[in-house]
């Protein structure tokens, strides 16, 4: 990665800005060897995500629901953040408004050192109680292979993550879309643009003056919405930026 692929406008454009959104998706995560869910070797590709992340997956086969977040969960504990999160961790302290909105569940932003974090699909850490929505961590129940049973009131527990058809987190979305409109600068780091209305933010932020900034290895559904398209590794385009601000 040259410096000449990064434009000078858009490090003068983020000197200037107040206010920084990431919105992030499970592109960011790839250099730490998570699997994304679309393009080259992504698990939509192999597995089926109506099978696997729907709730109606989940009651037809709740075991094997469970076994593949258990197996998702061990992935992400052997894991680390990589540089990509680090650096958005590092904007914290040199900008004094940065909302990191993820659409991704394994932890890996807050792990880096970010603070301010929207999960727009929930925590692949956290489970809950189908029936009393008794919070468990994940510790809890680190070594089952079917669906533990709530120690409350013996229901069904399930990840605490967004399924296809299933509503966000209202109170984190409508917070994701505040920030996102009072955002300075977007960064849209490692998503496909195509799950909503999780793609609703980087546009919201857009139509309210934002300028926008796509990181990503290849082209995607919103670079022709952007201000400026970075086609590279996230954990080697940001830490470039970051670096040029010279802060
Ligand atoms: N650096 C930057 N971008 C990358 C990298 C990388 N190292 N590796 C892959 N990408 C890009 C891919 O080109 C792709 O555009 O990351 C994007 C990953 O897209 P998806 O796999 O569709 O993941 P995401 O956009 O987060 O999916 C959204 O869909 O399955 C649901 O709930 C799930 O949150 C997920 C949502
Ligand atoms: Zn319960």
């Amino acid at each position: 990665m040259n410096k000449m692929e990064i434009p000078k406008e858009l490090i003068e454009k983020l000197k200037s800005a107040k206010s920084i959104l990431f919105f992030t998706g499970a592109g960011i995560s790839a250099e730490s060897g998570i699997d994304t869910f679309r393009g080259k070797g992504g698990l939509w590709n192999k597995m089926s995500a109506q099978e696997l992340a729907s709730f109606d997956g989940f009651m037809k086969n709740p075991n094997l629901v469970w076994e593949w977040y258990q197996y998702r969960r061990k992935n992400v504990r052997e894991t680390e953040p990589n540089a990509g999160h680090k650096t958005i961790a590092e904007f914290e302290k040199y900008f004094n408004d940065v909302t990191v909105v993820t659409q991704n569940v394994d932890n890996l932003h807050k792990r880096a050192g970010s603070t301010n974090i929207l999960e727009l699909h929930g925590n692949i850490e956290r489970n809950f109680c189908l029936d009393c929505k008794t919070f468990y961590d994940v510790e809890k129940f680190i070594e089952a292979h079917e669906v533990p049973k709530c120690e409350k009131c013996g229901g069904m527990i399930r990840p605490d993550v967004v399924w296809f058809g299933e509503m966000l987190p209202q109170g984190v979305f409508a917070e994701a879309e505040r920030k996102a409109i009072e955002s300075d600068v977007c960064f849209i780091v490692g998503t496909s643009a195509v799950v909503y209305p999780a793609a609703y933010i980087p546009i919201s932020a857009k139509e309210a003056g934002a300028t926008l900034v796509e990181i990503n290895i290849e082209p995607t559904n919103i670079s022709h919405q952007v201000d400026f398209s970075i086609i590279g590794k996230s954990g080697e385009v940001l830490p470039q930026i970051f670096e040029m601000l010279e802060l």
